[in-house]
């Protein structure tokens, strides 16, 4: 069983770091390899009823059970639809698992998106990833016009061609590398983030072969990968750090954020070569000098702020989501100022993947069932909004393509979109 809800996230365990002066040195080794939390199934009673039993041994093969209780809920048409991404159940085992969750797990009040509408057209196309319940973490798009996921559950990388609906999938030699963030360099190759068994890999798709970037001990859960003009592959680790690989010499540095307890998540390129990060552990975002790799931490005015995920306009300013707060938020790096918009859907909206397309601002509530997709224009400071047709299941992470569409992954319904953008 995993764990990556907030709580697991915040529960995990910390690690010595080292001081700012030690960018780019190796911190000592403090933790095991699988140096994350594992939670305890939290004590869940299902009621009674028929298909009780089956339901306590089948469905904590990918996560705890109770899932089922802390759902949005669902009609039994919806309750069948989310399943059916999950596990195969024929026939009348179908029919009374179903039955049994519409009856005992209804929808919720105040579960509904708040959906704001606008004058913007979008299409919005899914595809259900072949192995079932396999937990598309992050997406990232292909030169080629393909989308790639992350399945974290499944231990493997996939890749749908939107123009012929046909997918692929590449296991992981590494057992249960939990492949969470995935990006894809100049060359068409992947580079994605090992998250259960620290290291960095790059697939190479023609051949299906993974060339494995270890860890350094006391660096653990890589967590985000982006590429720079450069070629230079930067990625987060929920330790506290920031690395870097040179694909030229395969080197890989690492510095450590100076404040103790930091979740660099979230991260991004600016104009400028800096890669600029979210700290979800803090009320804190940080910047990375390329050349020295000195990390410079800034803190956001609200105690409470969690930044989870991160894109940058033209101008360099960084726009990150609120996930516990729900707002939208834009840190001026000229100015070190604030500003915040609540999200349409309120408070407990938890905004989640973010991306930019020029000056407008894309982003998704992932608490609402459906999750509503939010697009922000940063000059008139409106909104508009849609819900995503399967459901979304939490839109962990999005990125927007050369050619001005999005791509999303749909961790929980099994699923990557492709957002296309109309007038
Ligand atoms: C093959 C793996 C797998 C199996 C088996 C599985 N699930 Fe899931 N389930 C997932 C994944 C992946 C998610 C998304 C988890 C996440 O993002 O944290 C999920 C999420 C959920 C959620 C939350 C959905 C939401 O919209 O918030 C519920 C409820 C759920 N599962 C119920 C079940 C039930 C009931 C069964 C058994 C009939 C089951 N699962 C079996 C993989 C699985």
């Amino acid at each position: 069983m995993r764990s990556e809800n907030i709580r697991g996230d915040e529960t995990m365990p910390k690690q010595t770091r080292t001081s700012l002066t030690a960018a780019f040195l190796v911190t000592a080794a403090v933790m095991p390899t699988t140096a994350f939390a594992q939670e305890a199934d939290a004590a869940v009673e299902l009621p009674d009823g028929e298909p009780k039993a089956f339901i306590e041994g089948a469905c904590v093969a990918c996560h705890r059970l109770d899932y089922i209780p802390n759902a949005r809920g669902y009609s039994e048409e919806d309750w069948r639809a989310l399943i059916s991404t999950m596990i195969a159940l024929p026939g009348e085992l179908g029919d009374s698992v179903v039955s049994y969750l519409a009856e005992n797990f209804p929808k919720k009040p105040g579960t509904d998106p708040v959906i704001v509408p606008g004058p913007v057209d979008v299409t919005i196309s899914e595809w259900i990833a072949p192995t079932l319940g396999s937990r598309p973490h992050d997406p990232a798009p292909s030169a080629d016009g393909s989308i790639w996921w992350a399945g974290q559950f499944a231990n493997r990388i996939g890749r749908v061609d939107p123009a012929t609906g046909e997918t692929q999938e590449f296991p992981l030699e590494i057992a249960d590398s939990g492949p969470h963030g995935l990006i894809e360099d100049g060359e068409g190759n992947v580079w994605f983030t090992g998250n259960y068994q620290r290291y960095v890999g790059k697939l190479i798709p023609e051949t299906g072969d993974v060339v494995d970037y270890p860890m350094p001990e006391g660096v653990s859960r890589p967590h985000t990968p982006i590429v720079d003009d450069e070629g230079t592959v930067w990625f987060t680790a929920m330790s506290g750090h920031v690395g870097r690989i040179d694909p030229a010499t395969e080197e890989m540095k690492i510095s450590a954020a100076p404040t103790d307890g930091a979740f660099p998540y979230g991260i991004k390129i600016n104009s400028e070569g800096e890669p600029w990060y979210v700290d979800f552990w803090g009320n804190r975002l940080g910047s990375v000098d390329p050349q020295s790799g000195m990390i410079t931490e800034y803190e956001l005015p609200d105690a409470d702020s969690r930044p989870r995920r991160i894109a940058l306009t033209p101008d360099d300013a960084v726009w990150y989501t609120d996930f516990p707060r729900g707002y939208l938020a834009r840190f001026d790096p000229e100015t070190g100022e604030t500003k915040e918009w609540l999200s349409p859907s309120g408070e407990t909206s938890q905004p989640y993947g973010i991306a930019t397309i020029g000056n407008i601002v894309w982003y998704v509530e992932t608490y609402p069932r459906p999750n509503a997709l939010v697009r922000f224009d940063t000059e008139t400071e409106t909104f508009q909004s849609w819900p995503i047709p399967s459901g979304g299941g939490v839109v962990r992470h999005m990125m927007a393509t050369d050619d001005g569409k999005l791509v999303l992954a749909c961790s929980a319904v099994n699923r990557v979109a492709l957002v296309e953008i109309g007038n």
